[in-house]
């Protein structure tokens, strides 16, 4: 049965707020805000005192932080004010029915690649009946996520673009009737990453896929990784078809991740656990959401590895939930499964060079609810001679390092903000485990537990990460949290406020002495997002007028320190289609909030990469039209009705100076 044969009994049908389709919950994150939350593992004196704090808490969260934002609309003044390499002015709201992608004036967008676009010659094009296994293994995948555009060094006519594939509708790329077999094996090939070289003709010009181009390259669900770091070789991760447990076929549901210093990409595996039929009867796969109702897709009518009940298979689930790192200028080369970075479901990994010792640093987001932020420490130095030698060092210093996880302390609230200090916890530190009762190996497989015996902080489903060029300073959108403070969950604090927490929020985090590798840290809530009307919200003490902005997932910066925001959720939360934002982390216009483009209906807003020198933005497009189906789609994206396919294509866009 299709996802739409059976919308109305969706688990999510009637659940969401607004728009918010429920068939997103489902294929996404298998009905993850439907189900128990997974950590349960805070005690009961804590749910308990929670529980009786939240009405005095709830009663202080709108006075607590004063709504500051006018009701009024932004000004082209206002606009010019921030001095940006890409100056406009803010679009206004954008209905969440709006088919469209929408741009400031004085700019345009064009489609860089779209889900089916062959990378190589002799794959066919996307048909109208969509694609097959083998030429989606060869084509753009589906559902872009983490995107990054990266010029040559030296040339401004050739790069190479890298995005993931973090999942699939197959209701809207097959028509009815198509074989079950047939969509999950092209579903596994449309899932992945995509590296392809890109060209254009000069500086700020619209970039195109070179067919062919030395670098490109799928990979897959299928795609052979290698397993690094401590827990490689690890009992846990030993399967039938992998006794050693090094060698893992596939990366799944990859949602955000991070370039390095030396040109590699990480990604995050995030919602893995919808991909498996398992037990669910321990609290090592419960707390990750592993269970009977798994694997909806029946990938295991293709793979026997999917059926996690299988004698031999059981351990197949532990082989996801990594970061992985993929060298995109060689396309011959084996993408590793970091195991030093934990398992959890990544959103995202965000890479420092620590000033002061020259280690590299790794930030990580959990994003389900009441889930933990985390960061890694290399034990090697990072190498920036420029080198080869010095990259095949670079490549591996992610194998061997620190783990640790953040706990916040709010500072009270008397003082008018939402504030505090933070310690980051060891989980691993020199090669042992920090946690008692558990082993090297289980703290990095079962990370979340880990941390939950360390005392880590829950947080409001923390997602992208990202540290400021300028500052140093770390930020983390927590996108939203639908459970916080009701009765058996964990009640507000001063780190995650709000009760039932719609909009989410932007922490603002300083590593002591400005060294990335510190075990102490202060923060902040830059931003408390929302309609700017509503009381409880906050825009970095800015208090002119700023967008309306919910559900703050992916973040980026420019070269001037401006933090761009991508949502995931704004039609839920406020009624408006999804978008991206840009926010002044400093001076007089810190805090402000003002909307430089919207996706259309039914899309997340990816990525997003911000060439600001060159006049550039680029988005991946994920999902338009989630709710409809190959015979009636809800959205025409991008090809509005002049391509074959007559459905949405997920896609990156460019964005650009008219
Ligand atoms: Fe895939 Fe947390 O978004
Ligand atoms: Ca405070
Ligand atoms: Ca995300």
């Amino acid at each position: 049965m299709t996802v739409s044969d059976n919308r109305a009994a969706l688990p999510m049908a009637g659940h969401t707020h607004g728009n918010r389709s429920p068939v997103t919950c489902h294929l996404r994150c298998a009905d993850a805000c439907f189900k128990p939350v997974p950590n349960q593992s805070t005690d009961e004196t804590f749910h308990s005192i929670a529980s009786r704090a939240l009405s005095r808490r709830s009663a202080m969260t709108g006075a607590f932080v004063l709504s500051v934002a006018a009701a009024t609309t932004l000004t082209p003044e206002s606009a010019e004010a921030a001095g940006s390499n890409l100056p406009f002015n803010p679009i206004g709201a954008t209905p969440d029915d709006v088919d469209a992608v929408r741009v400031p004036g004085g700019y345009r967008w064009q489609p860089v690649i779209k889900w089916g676009d062959p990378l190589f010659s002799g794959v066919p094009a996307l048909s109208a009946r969509g694609t097959t296994p083998a030429a989606q293994a060869r084509q753009f995948g589906y559902n872009c996520d983490y995107l990054d555009i990266m010029p040559d060094k030296g040339s401004t006519t050739r790069g190479i673009l890298v995005a993931n594939h973090e999942y699939t509708n197959e209701d809207i790329m097959f028509p009815p009737g198509t074989d079950a077999k047939f969509m999950a094996r092209t579903a596994l090939a449309a899932h992945g990453m995509s590296v392809v070289e890109i060209s254009r003709s000069g500086a700020g010009a619209a970039w195109k896929p070179v067919r062919d181009g030395p670098p490109n390259r799928r990979i897959t669900g299928t795609t052979p990784f290698t397993m690094s770091g401590p827990a490689a070789g690890s009992p846990l991760l030993r399967t039938a078809a992998d006794p050693m447990g090094r060698r893992v076929h596939g990366t799944l549901n990859n949602c955000a991740g991070g370039t390095t210093p030396w040109g590699t990409i990480l990604s995050g595996e995030e919602n893995w656990n919808q991909y498996f039929l398992c037990a669910g009867t321990s609290e090592k796969e419960e707390r990750y959401g592993l269970g009977p109702d798994g694997d909806e897709r029946m990938w295991r009518s293709v793979d026997p590895r999917f059926d996690a009940t299988r004698p031999g298979y059981r351990n197949e689930p532990n082989r996801f939930g990594w970061i992985v790192e993929v060298d995109p200028e060689d396309p011959a080369s084996t993408p590793v499964k970091h195991t030093a970075l934990g398992r959890i479901k990544h959103e995202a990994a965000s890479v420092a060079i620590d000033k002061a010792t020259g280690k590299v640093v790794v930030y990580t987001g959990d994003d389900e609810r009441f889930e933990y932020l985390y960061k890694f420490i290399s034990r090697r130095h990072y190498d920036d001679s420029g080198t080869a030698a010095a990259r095949e060092h670079n490549k591996k210093l992610l194998n061997d390092g620190d783990l640790f996880v953040a706990r916040f302390t709010g500072d009270g609230r008397q003082d008018g903000v939402c504030d505090g200090t933070g310690v980051w916890i060891p989980l691993t530190m020199g090669g042992k485990s920090m946690v008692p009762g558990m082993s090297l190996d289980e703290v990095l497989v079962y990370t979340r537990l880990a941390a939950s015996k360390m005392k880590a902080t829950p947080m409001d489903r923390p997602e992208d990460v990202q540290v400021s060029p300028m500052s140093g300073r770390v930020y983390m959108a927590c996108t939203n949290n639908s459970k916080r403070g009701l009765p058996g969950e964990p009640g507000t604090d001063e780190a995650n406020p709000r009760p039932e927490n719609k909009d989410g929020h932007v922490v603002e985090i300083t590593e002591m002495d400005g060294e990335h590798t510190s075990r102490r840290f202060t923060w902040l809530l830059f931003l408390i997002c929302g309609d700017k009307d509503s009381a409880g919200t906050y825009f970095g003490g800015y208090t002119g007028p700023v967008s309306p902005i919910a559900c703050p997932d992916n973040l980026a910066f420019d070269s001037r320190g401006n933090l761009w925001i991508s949502t995931d959720g704004q039609p839920s939360a406020i009624g408006l289609d999804d978008a991206l934002h840009c926010v002044e982390t400093a001076g007089t216009y810190r805090g402000r909030v003002r909307q430089f483009l919207s996706v259309p209906a039914g899309a997340e807003t990816c990525g997003p990469v911000i060439h600001d020198k060159d006049g550039s933005v680029f988005v991946a497009v994920q999902h338009p039209g989630e709710d409809g189906s190959w015979e009636a789609p809800q959205s025409h994206f991008p090809d509005y009705g002049k391509g074959v396919f007559k459905g949405p294509r997920p896609a990156v866009i460019q964005v650009t100076r008219a």
